[in-house]
């Protein structure tokens, strides 16, 4: 659901309609609003899940400074989806803890590209309950 006519801010003008591949899902979206708009407009409200607990995250503070919205587009994690303008043609994953893709997990490649292992930010070996090998 998307407001139409805002009772302060007038009638909502919009970009033209593009397309957005989530989770392999094709999602309808006008160009230039933030991803997690068109996201939410389609009711969508889980947008990645934490590093440890795997709890759910959605749009918290909607302005880029919680990182809750945070989801892999193109290819690139940790991308901040309320502050980030939809694109024709995006394609948008969950991310599931810091830069895990789906249910692979990327730690070597982080290890490679300097993610040193003091700023925890690589693969811990979960082993098979997070479908990591490491
Ligand atoms: S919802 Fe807080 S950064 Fe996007």
């Amino acid at each position: 659901m998307r407001i139409e006519d805002h009772p302060i801010l007038g009638r909502v003008e919009r970009g033209k309609e593009i397309a957005l591949t989530v989770d392999g899902k094709s999602v309808v979206a006008f160009e230039g609003e933030p991803i997690a708009a068109a996201l939410m407009a389609v009711g969508r409200r889980v947008f990645h899940y934490t590093t440890k607990r795997r709890e759910p995250r959605g749009v918290f503070c909607a302005m880029g400074r919680c990182t809750d919205c945070i989801m892999i587009v193109n290819g690139q994690p940790n991308v901040r989806t309320c502050v980030t303008p939809a694109r024709d043609g995006m394609i948008i994953e969950t991310q599931i803890g810091r830069g895990w893709r789906g249910n692979a997990c990327d730690g070597d490649k982080r290890k490679g590209q300097g993610y040193g292992e003091d700023r925890g930010r690589r693969c811990r070996g979960r082993g098979s309950r997070n479908g990591c090998s490491h």
